[in-house]
């Protein structure tokens, strides 16, 4: 067992690095174990999340002592920010480092789905990661087209490419997003970080959608980030419900150190190669720093011990970047027609669910579904890569005469 919250880790005062240390090595794209490529950008996610939320935090703060504070770790986070991202290679593309987004949103979204208490955050987890599993199918599409190269070589055959819950389905009437919250007192703290984990990864796809996905010359690739970034719209706004606004600021902060230092843990104990495990060793120990600052932060401004917040009992299971595929299998076997209604899940197409699509689509094909005629097209048929045999489900079969990956 490890208890974060009896560790001091590196002094804040020492945490700032200069230009050498913060110049990393980038990692080699064709020798890489595409976990460590999912590990990197998970934790840019993180990285960004801990960024983002200190801003909105100090933007809601008016004691100037606290806002020194969280300027001062904001740096540090930052610079954590940049040496774990700027460990991604130059010499891959967009597209490359997309199919790695959609590749940590499938697994990662699976080990969280697997490892969740609470039944209705599952199903929360259990929905979405279907949804990011068909974008994987259709990015690997367009890869071929635009760069003819195969997406198998990204992912490396741990994580299947075939269709999930069809793109064109995934919209949703903005309200159907909308999910009921947990219980911040009465949850298991497990649950918090699995939230927490979640909507950072996903707000991080958000943002390099919206951001690169005009940077392309090709037609169907400025449409089709066009499309999926909407999706993950849809998939920040799912997530974040699920977490209690009744948090104070004080409590968010413990969380999202205590997340921190739950996932450079983690990721220390499974990485493969000994240069970035040490970057996860390194950004644990400050990580802890962080924490015992946002512990003393809680115990003076809003009277609690963290205990209250993360539970006494240490850090739950590390996370592990794994191979899911049986049970992607499975939910694609059995929830595949789900979509929202409210705060809940059914598997008619209601009104409202209409509404949208007729709104949005108007009577059109959409960008997810021209790529893959396109693909048809130029190839003869479109790409998989099913190691484990045919589709679950029989609609989803590839056509008579698919070249298999
Ligand atoms: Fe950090
Ligand atoms: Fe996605
Ligand atoms: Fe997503
Ligand atoms: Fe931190």
């Amino acid at each position: 067992m490890f208890n974060p919250l009896d560790h001091k880790g590196i002094p804040l005062d020492q945490q700032i690095r200069n230009w050498g240390e913060l110049n990393v090595e980038p990692i080699d794209p064709e020798a890489v174990d595409p976990y460590t490529r999912c590990r990197i950008i998970t934790m840019n996610g993180i990285e960004v999340e801990a960024i983002m939320f200190s801003h909105q935090f100090t933007r809601n703060c008016r004691d100037a002592d606290v806002k020194r504070q969280l300027a001062y770790t904001r740096f540090v986070e930052s610079q954590q920010q940049r040496t774990v991202n700027w460990l991604l290679p130059g010499l891959s593309s967009v597209l490359e480092t997309t199919l790695g987004y959609e590749q940590v949103a499938v697994d990662l979204t699976a080990w969280v789905a697997r490892h969740e208490p609470d039944p209705y955050l599952k199903q929360a987890y259990e929905f979405g990661v279907l949804e990011d599993f068909d974008h994987l199918y259709r990015y690997a599409n367009l890869y071929e087209m635009v760069e003819r190269r195969k997406a198998e070589k990204i992912v490396n055959g741990v994580t299947e490419v075939m269709p999930g819950r069809p793109t064109v389905a995934e919209f949703r009437h903005p309200f159907d997003n909308v999910n009921d919250p947990y219980a911040k007192d009465a949850v298991d703290p497990r649950s918090k970080l699995h939230a927490l984990t979640i909507l950072s990864a996903e707000q991080q796809v958000l943002m390099y959608y919206m951001n690169t996905g005009p940077q392309y010359m090709e037609p169907i690739a400025r449409q089709l980030y066009q499309e999926i970034s909407l999706i993950e719209e849809e998939h920040v706004t799912h997530y974040e419900s699920l977490v209690d606004p009744g948090e104070t600021w004080w409590e968010r902060l413990v969380t999202h150190e205590y997340n921190e230092c739950w996932l450079y843990w983690s990721f220390m104990e499974q990485e493969t190669d000994p240069r970035i495990k040490a970057v996860w060793e390194l950004h644990l120990q400050m990580e802890l720093a962080h924490l015992q600052q946002a512990a003393d932060l809680l115990r003076r401004y809003d009277g609690r011990e963290p205990e209250q917040i993360v539970g006494n009992t240490g850090l739950p299971e590390p996370l592990k970047f794994e191979p899911n595929k049986e049970y992607l299998r499975h939910l694609l076997a059995t929830q595949i027609d789900l979509t929202k209604l409210g705060a809940g899940y059914v598997r008619e197409a209601h009104e409202r669910f209409e509404q949208m699509q007729e709104q949005i689509h108007g009577g059109e094909k959409p960008p997810s579904e021209a790529v893959i005629d396109a693909h048809r097209e130029m190839f003869g048929d479109e790409y998989r890569s099913e190691t484990e045999g045919p589709h679950p489900v029989e609609s989803l079969r590839a056509q008579e005469g698919s070249r298999r990956a």
